[in-house]
């Protein structure tokens, strides 16, 4: 740990912390945040409708930080159990907004289930801010906002495509609601960070993904089927234009991924997000799902069988970022290696294992 870390740690044991809320805070990428916070010195409180999660996730994050953060089960959509909520524990200085639905194929079949759900969460939480004052604002977006850039990498200029699913669209519309939010505003403050594709688990593999059902992504795919609950994973296409013919993402470690929202946090409150600032959380470097199938194998020790098949109906041939921005401003950058980060997510799938046996 830096010497910076731990003065502010220190720092925080002394003085009142940063209370900060939330939400979505027991789901994959959330749980690993309020890690990071809290471990960075921050007071976090989660609220979470465990739509897409487990309480025992708690346990985990206590077994990670040797304390338990304050969870209350409300659903962000539900806008006078949210104002009780501010009131009940006033003071947040800044709130991360993770809760929302996200599988592609589902917001399909159900559109107006995820327009409410990640529509309706959004507006609470900006309506309710103010009155609260909680003035700092950090949004979950996502990089299906470019579809398939022009150029690569792809960097926050880019223009925005027309979305490929209802799920899309619930981003690329969130992300203007908040900017005409801010727009409006004196004091609302926003920082908007578009993932890329988020993958592993925490070292101590104490959390992880818990895919609800069937895994839609790649990687807890490829984990469950080298566990032996899958036959075969099957490989969604190898004629795109790509150097082995399959898709390309970048994928991210989600405890890098935790981390940029520390840093994101810690310049809302330093004050230094004047405008809406907006950034890609990624590593810079694009892997085929061949790449992933074949490094998997080889740092699990595990075969995963796998068959081609034809492409799946709205895929993206390949994108990667371009993570200057957020390397010069928030002073971020992935860090772990992707075979690293394939290896986690071996053991957390070793652990789930175990533990449901
Ligand atoms: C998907 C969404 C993205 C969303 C993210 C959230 C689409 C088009 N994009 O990202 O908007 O933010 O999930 O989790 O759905 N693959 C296989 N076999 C499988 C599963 C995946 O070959 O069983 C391939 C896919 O074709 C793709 C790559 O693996 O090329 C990654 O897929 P996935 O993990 O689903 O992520 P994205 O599609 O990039």
């Amino acid at each position: 740990m830096g010497v910076k870390k731990t003065l502010k740690k220190i720092w925080n044991k002394i003085s009142s912390s940063d209370r900060i809320l939330v939400t979505g805070g027991l789901g994959y990428i959330g749980s690993h945040t309020v890690v990071e916070l809290m471990e960075a010195g921050y007071d976090v409180y989660i609220i979470d409708n465990l739509s897409n999660s487990n309480i025992d996730v708690l346990n985990g994050i206590e077994a990670i930080t040797g304390k338990r953060p304050v969870f209350e089960n409300i659903d962000c959509t539900d806008y006078v159990a949210m104002d009780k909520f501010f009131s009940k524990y006033e003071g947040f200085k800044a709130v991360i907004h993770f809760a929302a639905y996200k599988a592609v194929g589902e917001s399909v079949s159900k559109p107006l289930r995820y327009y409410r759900n990640n529509i309706l969460s959004l507006v609470n939480l900006l309506e309710l801010m103010p009155i609260h004052k909680t003035h700092g604002f950090v949004f979950s977006s996502s990089c299906t906002v470019y579809g398939q850039p022009d150029t690569l990498p792809v960097d926050e200029r880019s223009p925005i495509k027309p979305a490929l699913s209802p799920y899309g669209s619930t981003k690329q519309m969130s992300e203007q609601i908040i900017l005409d939010a801010v727009h409006a505003s004196e004091d609302l403050h926003a920082v908007l960070l578009r993932y890329f594709n988020p993958i592993g688990a925490h070292p101590t593999s104490a959390i992880g993904e818990l895919p609800n059902g069937v895994p839609n992504n790649l990687v807890p795919f490829v984990c469950q089927t080298a566990a032996g609950m899958h036959k075969k994973l099957k490989v969604f296409g190898d004629d795109y234009n790509t150097p082995d013919g399959t898709c390309i993402r970048d994928y991210i470690s989600v405890v890098d991924l935790a981390k940029a929202h520390v840093k994101a946090i810690d310049r809302l409150l330093d004050e230094k997000v004047k405008k809406p600032e907006i950034y890609n959380i990624g590593t810079g470097k694009g892997q085929s799902v061949m790449e992933v199938i074949k490094t998997f194998e080889k740092v699990s020790g595990k075969r995963v069988p796998y068959e081609i098949v034809g492409r799946r109906e709205g895929d993206i041939e390949q994108v990667w970022a371009n993570p200057a921005l957020a390397n010069k401003k928030l002073k971020w950058v992935a860090e772990e290696s992707f075979e690293d980060t394939l290896r986690s997510a071996w053991r957390w799938q070793e652990v789930v294992n175990k533990n449901s046996k």
